[in-house]
């Protein structure tokens, strides 16, 4: 098979705001692929639609092969969603956090096991796991989130800005587990407003702005197209 992700078309409003006019792009197995734009050019609405948590007005994404507007059920258990705010959970401890989620995923304990040390190596938080959430920084809470989002190996994470707001090392870290996990057979689909660390983790970028993608291809591709040294000033000629 081609493509893990084929996205069709997809629209979406909200009263009168088109958010998303009618989108298009592929994700290959094992990619990599980034959708970046600027704030409010429709990043989460297509990632949450692809999500399942949101219903498109128009058009479709299919997931190696499966509708996720006709079969939303089936795409649930393959896929993993990061929210771009993820604030819940506060009075758990990163341990009974990981264990709950672990828990909703199966109900084998061989398997949940497996899951747990995954997650435990990602967050990296010695020490800290027996500490409530609310007592972690940022970056803390956002690499026990990311942990959460991989631990199963979904055939497809949906990272909205995984790494949004975070130091340059915590950053560096977790574009690591992201590009770890995508090397050892995950497919990632990924967002975010900062062109100039996109470029050091993915494969392919798609450039959104107000709900319309303008460009695809690879970093390179892109900055070689426009004789430009990074993707914020390829990004600048293309919406021009
Ligand atoms: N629940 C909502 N109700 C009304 N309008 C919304 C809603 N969610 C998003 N929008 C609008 O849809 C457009 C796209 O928003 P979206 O959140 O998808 O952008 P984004 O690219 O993720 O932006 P950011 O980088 O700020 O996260 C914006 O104009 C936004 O105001
Ligand atoms: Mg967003």
């Amino acid at each position: 098979m081609d493509n893990a992700l084929v996205v069709q078309d997809l629209e979406k409003k909200y009263g009168k705001i088109k958010a998303l006019k009618g989108i298009n792009f592929e994700v290959k197995p094992n990619e990599i692929f980034a959708l970046i734009g600027p704030n409010g050019a429709g990043k989460t609405t297509a990632l949450r639609i692809i999500a399942t948590i949101l219903k498109p007005d128009a058009g479709d994404a299919i997931l190696y092969g499966t509708s996720i507007r006709k079969n939303p059920e089936q795409i649930r258990p393959v896929i993993s969603y990061l929210p771009e705010e993820a604030g819940t959970y506060k009075n758990m401890t990163g341990f009974g956090y990981i264990k709950f989620m672990a828990s909703l995923y199966t109900n084998d304990p061989k398997l949940r096991q497996k899951y747990l040390e995954t997650a435990f190596e990602i967050a990296g938080l010695e020490g800290r796991m027996n500490d409530k959430l609310a007592t972690y920084s940022k970056g803390m809470v956002r690499k026990i989130i990311l942990a959460r989002a991989v631990m199963t190996r979904p055939k497809l994470a949906i990272l909205d800005e995984p790494t949004s707001g975070l130091d340059v090392i915590n950053a560096l870290e977790i574009r690591n587990t992201i590009k770890k996990f995508a090397q050892s057979g995950m497919t990632v689909l990924v967002s975010s407003h900062n062109m100039l660390e996109i470029e050091y983790l993915c494969d392919r970028v798609a450039m959104i702005n107000k709900g319309e993608i303008h460009k695809i291809g690879t970093p390179s591709e892109l900055k070689s197209e426009f004789g430009s040294q990074n993707l914020e000033e390829v990004f600048s000629e293309v919406v021009k």
